[in-house]
C-alpha cells in the first residue's frame, strides 16, 4: 500500500472501479510492455487475491494465455481450502500447449491441492462438429460444471494479435478489424463500446453465463492493451480486475 500511495495507483484504482462499476481494481507498479517483471507481479497479485476469496468446494474457471500462466506459476502451494476444483473456461482457441487453459488448469489444481478437470476440443472445428461433441454425456457434463463455476480468472488481448496467433487469414483478421474489433476475452470479440463483433466457436463458458458466476476476474495489463481492456470492461460482466500501471494510467486516459 506504501509503494502504491507513492505512485498515486490507490486514486486510480478508485477511479477506474468507480467508473467502470467494478466492485475492486488493483494495479501493480510499471508497464508489462517493458518490463517483464511487471506481468509477473500482476500474476503474483491475482493468486493472491485469488486465495482470499476461495471458498471449500469452490469451482474456479481460468482462460489460456501467458498473463494467467503468471497466475498459475505465481500461486502459493498448499494451505487452500478444500475440494478446489479448477476448470479451462473454454476449450479449443488455438494456445500453444504451456499458455492453454487446460495447462493452466491443472497447475493450480495442484498447488491448491484440488482437482481439475481438462476439456479437450480440438482447434478450428467446424460448427456441426463442435455442436456434435456437446451431445456427448462426458462432455456435457464437464461443460455444466464449467459453466456452473464461482469463480472465472480469464486475460484479455488485443483482437489484432489474438486474431493473427490464432491462425486467421490476413482478410479474417482485416475483416474482423474493419467491424471494430478491439479486444478478446474468452473467444469473444468486443467493440471499442464493449458490444460483441465476434466469437469463436468452441465449448464452454459463453458471455451469458457469466451473470452467473459471482466474480469474474480480469487479468491484463500493458499500456497496449488498454483500449482491449476497456473494450471487454465496458461490456459490464466483471467484478474485479488487476492490472498494471501503463495500462490503468492509459485507461484512466480513454475513460
Ligand atoms: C488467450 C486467451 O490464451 O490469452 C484469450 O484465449 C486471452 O482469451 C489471451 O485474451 C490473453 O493473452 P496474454 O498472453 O496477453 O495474457
Amino acid at each position: 500500500e506504501f509503494i502504491k500511495n507513492l505512485h498515486g495507483l490507490v486514486e486510480t484504482e478508485e477511479f477506474i472501479a468507480q467508473s467502470l462499476g467494478l466492485k475492486k481494481v488493483i494495479i501493480v507498479p510499471g508497464n508489462s510492455d517493458k518490463d517483464g517483471t511487471v506481468k509477473k507481479e500482476m500474476g503474483r497479485a491475482a493468486a493472491r487475491f485469488i486465495r482470499e476469496i476461495l471458498f471449500p468446494g469452490a469451482v474456479m474457471a481460468v482462460t489460456g494465455g501467458t498473463t494467467l500462466r503468471e497466475v498459475a506459476a505465481t500461486m502459493p502451494v498448499g494451505n487452500a481450502p478444500h475440494e478446489i476444483t479448477v476448470v479451462p473456461a473454454r476449450g479449443g482457441l488455438g494456445e500453444d500447449v504451456e499458455v492453454q487453459a487446460n495447462t493452466i488448469a491443472a497447475i493450480i489444481a495442484k498447488k491448491l491441492r484440488g482437482t481439475y478437470r481438462l476439456l479437450h476440443v480440438p482447434d478450428n472445428l467446424k460448427e456441426e462438429a463442435i455442436r456434435l461433441l456437446a451431445t456427448d454425456q462426458h462432455i456435457k457434463e464437464l461443460v455444466a460444471e464449467i459453466k456452473s463455476a464461482d469463480i472465472l480468472v480469464h486475460g484479455i488481448g488485443n483482437a489484432r494479435e489474438l486474431s493473427e496467433s490464432r491462425g486467421d487469414s490476413p482478410e479474417e483478421t482485416e475483416e474482423l478489424i474493419s467491424q471494430g474489433a478491439v479486444g478478446e476475452a474468452f473467444g469473444h470479440y468486443f467493440a471499442a463500446d464493449g458490444s460483441i463483433v465476434k466469437n469463436i466457436h468452441s465449448l464452454g463458458i459463453r458471455l451469458r453465463d457469466l451473470r452467473n458466476i459471482s466474480t469474474v476476474i480480469a487479468v491484463a495489463g500493458g499500456e497496449k492493451k488498454a483500449a482491449a481492456i476497456l473494450s471487454v470492461l465496458k461490456n459490464n460482466h466483471e467484478d474485479v480486475l488487476i492490472t498494471d500501471q501503463g495500462a490503468a494510467n492509459k485507461i484512466t486516459a480513454l475513460i
